[in-house]
C-alpha cells in the first residue's frame, strides 16, 4: 500500500489580492456592485472594516457581497484609526486611496504589520503632493493627510505590486496621470480590474500609466480560486506516493502561475486548462500528480511571480532530490515573517540541509525523515508549506500556530485532512 496518498479535487478559496481589490474598487465605484465567492478571511475582513469606517455600507463578509458604490472620491473621513490587522495589502492599497481624498487618516496594524517597510508607499504618494507621517521612523502607524494631488512618473526599487497598486489607486481618487515603472513581473491584479472597469489605463511590460478617470463601473464578478492556496495543494499531489489532485476555478493570471511551471520543472505531473474569465482575470483548472522532484535554481528576476510560494518551494527542496537555490528574493524578509530566516530555522531543526543567504537560501533535499515542531511566528504561508510537508510519508512534523492561516485560507487543515488522509 502506498504511503501518502491524495485523492479528490480542492475548491480553493478566493484569490486574496483579487478579492481586497474588488471590495476597493466597489467603494469607489459609481452603482451597486455584486462580488461572488470573496475570500472570507482576517486579511480581506481587514479591508471591509476599514471601508466601513469611511462610511461604505458592507454587510459581514460572506460568500456573496453586495457594495453600494461611493464614487471615485466618495469615501468620508474616519472616526477612528483603520485597523489593517496582518494585511500588507489593506494598509498600503487603502493609504493611495486615502491619499486622494480631502481628509486624513491613520492606519494602525498588528505587531507583525507594524514591523513592515511603509515609507516605500508613502515616498511616491508624497512624490504626488500627499503629506505623510510616521509615530517611527518606518511602519505603522502612519499618517496620511490627503488632498488635491498632482501626476507622477515613478520608479520602484522593488517589484511590488503593492506599491505600483497604491500610485495607481491615489491617480484614480485624484483624478491625475500617474505611471509606474519596474512593477517587473509583479501581480497584476489592479491594473486588469481598472481596465475591466473602464479605466482609462495602458500598461506595457515595462510600465503602467493611468491617465484622468472620471468614474469607474461597478464590479460584478466571481473570484476566481487563489493561486497561491492552491499551490499548497499541487505541492502535496507532487510529493505523494500516489494518486492526483483537481484544482477548479482557479485564477491562472501568468503572475501569479509561475510556481505551477516550476512544479513541472521539477518533475511532477502537471496540466493547466484555462475555462473562463472573471473581471480580466483568466481561470481554470490545475491538476497535479506526482513526479521523482529534482531541485532547481530559481533567479532574480523569476521571484517576483513566486514569491508567496517560496517558503513552500524551500519545503519541496527538502524532499526533491539535489539542490533547490533560491536568490534576489531579500523582499521575502519584509512579508509577514522575515521568511528567509524563519523557513531556514524550521528545515534545519526539521533535520534539513539548508543554508540561509542575505537574499535566499540553498536547501540540499534528502529522503531523511524530518521531525520536529515549527514555529510558524505567526505567518500563514510558513504554517501551510511545513502543513503539506508534514503529509510526507516518514516525517513526524507538527505546526506550533494552525490558527494564522485564518489570514488567507481559514479551512486549509480541514482541506488538507479530507484530501490526505
Ligand atoms: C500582494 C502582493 C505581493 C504579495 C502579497 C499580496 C498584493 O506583495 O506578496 O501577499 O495583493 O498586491 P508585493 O507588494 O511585494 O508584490
Amino acid at each position: 500500500m502506498a504511503a501518502l496518498r491524495v485523492h479528490g479535487t480542492v475548491h480553493v478559496p478566493g484569490d486574496k489580492s483579487i478579492s481586497h481589490r474588488a471590495l476597493l474598487l466597489a467603494a469607489l465605484a459609481e452603482g451597486d456592485s455584486s462580488i461572488r465567492g470573496i475570500l472570507v478571511s482576517s486579511d480581506v475582513a481587514a479591508t471591509a472594516s476599514v471601508l466601513r469606517e469611511m462610511g461604505v455600507e458592507l454587510a459581514p463578509l460572506s460568500a456573496q457581497v453586495h457594495v453600494r458604490g461611493r464614487g471615485v472620491r466618495g469615501l468620508s473621513a474616519p472616526g477612528a484609526p483603520l485597523e489593517c490587522g496582518n494585511s500588507g495589502t489593506t494598509a498600503r492599497l487603502v493609504a493611495g486611496i486615502v491619499a486622494g481624498h480631502p481628509f486624513s487618516a491613520t492606519l494602525v496594524g498588528d505587531a507583525s504589520l507594524s514591523r513592515r517597510p511603509m515609507q516605500r508607499v508613502a515616498r511616491p504618494l508624497q512624490a504626488m503632493g500627499a503629506l505623510i507621517k510616521f509615530a517611527n521612523s518606518d511602519g505603522l502607524p502612519m499618517t496620511v493627510h490627503g488632498g488635491p494631488l498632482r501626476a507622477v512618473d515613478w520608479i520602484l526599487e522593488t517589484p511590488t505590486a503593492q506599491v505600483k497598486s497604491a500610485i495607481l489607486l491615489a491617480a484614480l481618487v485624484a483624478g491625475v496621470s500617474a505611471t509606474v515603472r519596474g512593477g517587473g513581473r509583479s501581480r497584476d491584479h489592479t491594473e486588469r480590474m481598472l481596465a475591466a472597469l473602464g479605466a482609462n489605463l495602458i500598461s506595457d511590460s515595462a510600465s503602467v500609466t493611468i491617465q484622468p478617470t472620471e468614474d469607474i463601473m461597478p464590479v460584478d464578478m466571481d473570484v476566481p480560486g487563489d493561486a497561491s492556496s492552491a499551490a499548497y495543494f499541487g505541492g502535496l499531489a507532487a510529493i505523494a506516493d500516489e494518486g492526483d489532485m483537481d484544482l477548479p476555478g482557479v485564477g491562472l493570471n501568468p503572475t501569479r502561475t509561475a510556481f505551477f511551471g516550476l512544479l513541472r520543472a521539477m518533475g511532477a505531473d502537471v496540466t493547466t486548462t484555462v475555462r473562463n474569465e472573471a473581471a480580466g482575470e483568466p481561470v481554470g483548472t490545475i491538476r497535479v500528480a506526482r513526479g521523482e522532484l529534482r531541485g532547481v535554481a530559481i533567479p532574480p528576476e523569476d521571484v517576483p511571480e513566486l514569491l508567496d510560494e517560496l517558503p513552500l518551494i524551500a519545503c519541496l527542496g527538502a524532499v526533491a532530490a539535489g539542490e533547490t537555490r533560491v536568490t534576489g528574493a531579500g523582499e521575502l524578509r519584509f512579508k509577514e515573517s522575515d521568511r528567509i530566516a524563519v523557513t531556514v530555522a524550521n528545515l534545519r531543526m526539521l533535520g534539513a540541509d539548508v543554508e540561509e543567504l542575505p537574499d535566499g537560501f540553498v536547501v540540499r533535499g534528502s529522503d531523511r525523515p524530518l521531525a520536529g515542531r515549527v514555529k510558524t511566528g505567526g505567518d500563514h504561508r510558513i504554517a501551510m508549506a511545513f502543513g503539506v510537508l508534514a503529509r510526507r510519508w516518514g516525517s513526524a512534523v507538527s505546526v506550533d500556530d494552525r490558527s494564522c492561516v485564518a489570514v488567507s485560507y481559514p479551512e486549509f487543515w480541514d482541506d488538507l485532512q479530507r484530501v490526505s488522509a
